[in-house]
């Protein structure tokens, strides 16, 4: 009995530092635009992408890109030091951009497959 709880634990954190192993290891994003878009606007208060893309599923990240980021906007108003972003997400630039900053972001959703997660 004993045996068997410490064979399933062992089981279990042994899978685990396998999925965090997954999760450091570097992935390579074919979605170098979206990529760069991302560092250059959101990067300096989210991280560099794999820290911020989990919270939200593939859908949900859709959503808040969805109709020019109008939930986007509504994140960060109220915010303290985000009038560059808000300005940044009314803008034409956003417009341009977005499409291909989602597609990034989504890699990293926390359903992704690319990056699961180990809790
Ligand atoms: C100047 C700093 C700053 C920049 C740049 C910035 N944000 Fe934010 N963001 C914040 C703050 C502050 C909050 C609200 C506090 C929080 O939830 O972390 C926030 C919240 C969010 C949230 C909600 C997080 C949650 O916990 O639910 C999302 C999603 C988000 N930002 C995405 C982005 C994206 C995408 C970009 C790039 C277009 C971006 N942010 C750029 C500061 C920033």
């Amino acid at each position: 009995m004993l045996n068997k709880i410490i064979l399933s634990v062992l089981i279990s954190s042994l899978f685990c530092t396998n999925i965090v192993f997954a999760k450091n290891a570097k992935h390579v994003t074919k979605e170098k635009d979206g990529q760069k878009y991302y560092l250059n606007r959101c990067s300096s208060c989210h991280g560099a992408g794999s820290r911020g893309g989990n919270l939200y599923s593939i859908n949900e990240w859709e959503r808040i890109f969805s109709k020019n980021g109008i939930e986007l906007l509504e994140l960060h108003e109220g915010e303290d030091d985000v009038q560059d972003v808000i300005e940044y997400i009314k803008s034409d630039s956003f417009k341009l951009e977005n499409k291909n900053m989602l597609n990034f972001i989504q890699e990293f959703a926390y359903d992704s497959e690319l990056i699961p997660t180990c809790y």
